[in-house]
């Protein structure tokens, strides 16, 4: 056993950790994380540098070695197989490790994994324990990172925005942190966003001030220190945050302010105006638009201004909740298991299907290469009520439709469509198209906020609606996690 080896894997190790943490920290709400350079509402891509992960494979575990020693190569094994997305792997090998040698960088690490592997609550509970650990390997920033990484799954993943709200208000107290703007900056951030989903959009704003003047200090350290990815992060994020405090002023009733900001942002960013263009002047049911619709929002109702900043969760609750009773739910685009385990989670006994290759986006996708998003053929582990369909949507869904028999011969009821691709899209949609008929509710996870969205999913929506006479109302937009909700209100394809 090379001891160096194991020494230098384990600092490196350490590394990766901060730096997933850094990667989040300065990514509230999944920002910047998409490969076109949205907002997202999802961890999509791996982080971990190819160079720290040759080093570590290295690193072997022999039965002589000192539980300490074997702890490190556990958790370099551990980060081994979440580089190549074997997520079931790595989550053992960092419980191994960390039985061996408890740390707190330990369980930030399986939190990590959990976390990626769609599993909230349990990582919920590591985070929890690392932020509150004062042992060997926890720190500040480590406790800080946790705090805010807390804060991410329980507004996002487990719909919890108050809760959410005391993990940032914790991170912000951590010492070293609590009077540093720039430090801070992600967090404010994240708060702000946390206020508006709950319709504060008064204070939301002076956190947005907050995060974007400590971001551009930020901008200035990270130049000296940090190197080019970590500047652009803050510089998108600065972006971001510009456009999100514009929109709140829209939504106060501040146009010219708002107007104002839209015109500072760069070409690069007009993609995020027009996606707020889009949705302004879009129908709500009833045939409000957003913005009539939003007008009593201003003085007291918070619910609808608070759905444009919203999270997954309670994207997914309200698409359920507004479908009809029943009928055939499915997920396109399943990866680790995520939002199909909260889909399982919401629909009592009845079946959840899943669609997928676990083999990553067939073809590119603005910048990610095709097999980015590969779950390395893994199928993830899921409740009871979920059934997978292994391959391509063209392989799968035929053989599908055609076997639906009663009770199981049912229109649809929801479709969650996250392949991210227009050409997957399509195919969903024609595929499904005479199951498709009113009460029918589609959710779309990419159909705005990418540079890119006019020609993804939201074209694929739009020709079949062309196609088929389908009538739709948009029941949610949330301008965070990129996600629309649309009810079908009338099809011509139907055949009920
Ligand atoms: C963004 S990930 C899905 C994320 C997931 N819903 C979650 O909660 O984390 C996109 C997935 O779509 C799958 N995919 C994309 N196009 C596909 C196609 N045409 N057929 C099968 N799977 C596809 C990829 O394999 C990948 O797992």
């Amino acid at each position: 056993m090379n001891i160096a080896a194991l020494a230098s894997a384990f600092l490196l190790l350490l590394a990766v950790g901060h730096q997933y943490a850094n990667a989040f920290a300065v990514n509230p709400r999944g920002f910047g994380n998409s490969a076109s350079g949205g907002v997202g509402s999802k961890s999509k891509k791996r982080l971990v540098d190819e160079g720290v992960v040759e080093k570590i494979k290295e690193v072997n575990v022999s039965p002589s070695v000192s539980p300490v020693m074997a702890a490190y190569a556990l958790s370099a094994r551990g980060a081994e197989m979440q580089q190549q997305g074997r997520l079931n792997g790595a989550v053992s090998a960092f419980t191994e490790a960390l039985a061996l040698h408890p740390t707190a960088d330990r369980r930030f690490l399986l939190a990590m994994a959990l976390e990626e592997n769609g599993e909230p609550h349990k990582a919920v509970a590591m985070y929890d324990w690392a932020c509150q650990s004062h042992d060997a390997g926890a720190d500040a920033i480590l406790r800080h990172d946790a705090a805010i990484k807390l804060a991410d799954l329980c507004a996002n993943d487990l719909g919890d925005v108050e809760r959410a709200i005391r993990y940032v208000d914790a991170a912000m107290a951590e010492d070293g942190y609590a009077h540093s703007t720039f430090s801070n900056a992600a967090a404010f951030d994240q708060k702000a966003f946390y206020l508006a989903e709950q319709g504060n959009l008064g204070e939301a704003i002076l956190l947005w001030d907050a995060a974007i003047e400590g971001t551009e200090e930020g901008e200035l350290v990270t130049h000296n220190n940090m190197g080019e990815e970590a500047v652009s992060r803050a510089v998108a994020r600065s972006h971001l945050g510009r456009f999100f405090r514009a929109v709140a002023n829209i939504l106060l009733g501040h146009d010219q302010e708002a107007k104002a900001a839209f015109a500072t942002l760069p070409v690069e960013c007009q993609y995020m105006v027009d996606s707020w263009n889009y949705i302004a002047t879009a129908h709500y049911p009833q045939e409000q638009r957003v913005l009539q619709s939003v007008q009593p929002v201003r003085q007291n109702g918070r619910r609808k201004v608070g759905r444009l900043f919203t999270g997954p969760f309670t994207i997914l609750e309200e698409a359920l909740a507004s479908a009809r009773p029943n009928g055939l739910v499915c997920e396109f685009g399943v990866f680790h298991g995520k939002s199909i385990r909260i889909l399982a989670s919401m629909v009592g006994r009845d079946i959840v299907d899943g669609f997928d290759t676990f083999e990553g986006i067939p073809e590119a996708w603005g910048d990610d290469p095709a097999g980015t998003y590969t779950a390395a053929a893994e199928i993830p582990p899921v409740p009871d009520n979920v059934r997978f369909h292994v391959g391509l949507f063209s392989d799968t869904l035929p053989g599908y439709v055609a076997s639906l028999e009663p009770p199981e011969d049912l229109p649809v009821r929801l479709i969650n469509v996250d392949c991210d691709l227009y050409q997957g899209t399509v195919e969903i949609l024609y595929h499904l198209a005479n199951r498709i008929g009113p009460g029918c509710v589609i959710c779309f996870d990419e159909y705005l906020m990418t540079p890119t969205w006019p020609e993804d999913e939201y074209k694929a929506f739009q020709e079949a609606c062309a196609k088929f006479k389908w009538e739709y109302e948009y029941l949610s937009f949330s301008l965070f996690s990129k996600q629309v909700v649309v009810r079908i209100t009338a099809s011509e394809s139907f055949v009920g």
